[in-house]
C-alpha cells in the first residue's frame, strides 16, 4: 500500500513485454479489475536509435499502447499514458499547448504520437498526459548528468539554442496521484514543469542549486553555450517545445514547485 492509500504493483518488463499482442490481455485478465488504473512509463526513449530501430520504436511506442489499451478497455481499468513534448516539432515559440498540431521530427517522435492516438481512441476512459524534458531522483536525467560531470572536473559544453519544460518526476507523480484523485475527465492533457529553459540554462540551474547546497562553493561552473547545430545527431531536435499546462492548472491541480527547488531537492538526493 502507498503512503497515499493506493495499492500500488510495479511492473516490469519480466513482467510481460508491451510488444507481446497477447500479454497485456493476459495480464489484465489476471490482475485488473474495473475501476484499476495503470499507468504505462514504459516506452523505446532511445530518440537517435529509434532512427534506425524503427520498427523497435514503433512495437514499443505505438502498437504496445494500443495493445495496453485494448485490455484496459476490456476490463474496465483506466489507463494513464504518458507521452512527449517531441510529437512536436519546429515553428513554436511560446509553451505549447493541446490544441497544437503535432508535427514529430523523427521515428522516436512520430511513434509516441501514434501511440497517444491509439489510447484516446481505444481506451475511452484513458488520459494521456504528455510530459517533457524529465529529471528525477531516480534512473538517468540530464541534470544527474551534467552534475557528475562537474564533479569530476569536464568541460562543460552544453547546447542554449533548444528550449522545454523541464519536469520534476516527482512533481508529475503529483499531478497524476490528484488526476485520479480528481476524477479528471478522460483525454489529452500537457503535464510539465513551470519554466521555459535551454539545456544550457538547465546545466547551470543544476550547478548553481549544487553551490547553493553548499558542494563545491570553491569551483565556479564553467559551462560553455553551444548551438544545437555544433553538437553532432542523426535526430533534428525541436527547438522549442516547452509545453503549456494550463489547461490542467485551469482544472484545478497546484501548480508544480519551482524548479529551483526541484533541483535542490534533486541535486541533495544525488550528492
Ligand atoms: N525522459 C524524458 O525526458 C521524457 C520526456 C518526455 C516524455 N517522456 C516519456 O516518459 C516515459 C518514461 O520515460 P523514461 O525516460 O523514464 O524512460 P526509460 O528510462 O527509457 O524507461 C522506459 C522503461 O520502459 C521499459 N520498456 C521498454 N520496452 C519495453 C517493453 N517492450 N515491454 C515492457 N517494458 C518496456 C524499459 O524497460 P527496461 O529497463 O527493461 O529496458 C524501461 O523500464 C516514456 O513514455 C517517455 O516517452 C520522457
Amino acid at each position: 500500500m502507498s503512503k497515499a492509500g493506493f495499492a500500488v504493483l510495479s511492473l516490469r518488463r519480466t513482467d510481460f513485454d508491451l510488444t507481446d499482442p497477447t500479454a497485456a490481455a493476459e495480464w489484465a485478465l489476471d490482475h485488473l479489475r474495473p475501476g484499476d488504473v495503470v499507468i504505462n512509463a514504459a516506452a523505446y526513449t532511445d530518440v537517435e536509435g529509434a532512427e534506425t530501430n524503427v520498427d523497435a520504436a514503433f512495437a514499443v511506442n505505438a502498437l504496445g499502447p494500443s495493445y495496453l489499451a485494448q485490455a484496459c478497455q476490456a476490463s474496465g481499468a483506466r489507463l494513464m499514458h504518458i507521452s512527449t513534448d517531441f510529437v512536436f516539432g519546429h515553428g513554436h515559440s511560446r509553451p505549447i499547448s493541446e490544441e497544437a498540431a503535432p508535427s514529430p521530427l523523427g521515428v522516436y517522435g512520430e511513434s509516441k504520437l501514434q501511440g497517444e492516438r491509439s489510447v484516446l481512441q481505444l481506451a475511452t476512459s484513458g488520459w494521456v498526459f504528455r510530459t517533457a524534458w524529465l529529471f528525477g531522483p531516480h534512473g538517468k536525467c540530464f541534470p544527474r548528468t551534467i552534475l557528475q560531470a562537474w564533479l569530476a572536473g569536464k568541460s562543460l559544453r552544453v547546447v542554449d539554442d533548444q528550449f522545454g519544460s523541464p519536469t520534476s518526476t516527482l512533481e508529475l507523480a503529483k499531478w497524476i496521484r490528484h488526476a485520479l484523485e480528481s476524477g479528471l475527465e478522460p483525454g489529452l492533457y500537457h503535464a510539465a514543469g513551470p519554466e521555459v529553459l535551454s539545456w544550457h540554462e538547465l546545466a547551470s540551474a543544476t550547478l548553481r542549486a549544487a553551490q547553493e547546497l553548499g558542494h563545491g562553493l570553491d569551483l565556479s561552473p564553467e559551462v560553455t553555450p553551444v548551438p544545437a547545430s555544433e553538437w553532432p545527431s542523426q535526430v533534428t531536435r525541436p527547438m522549442y517545445s516547452a509545453l503549456s499546462s494550463d489547461r490542467l492548472l485551469a482544472q484545478g491541480f497546484p501548480p508544480m514547485r519551482a524548479l529551483g527547488d526541484s533541483l535542490r531537492d534533486l541535486v541533495s538526493k544525488i550528492l
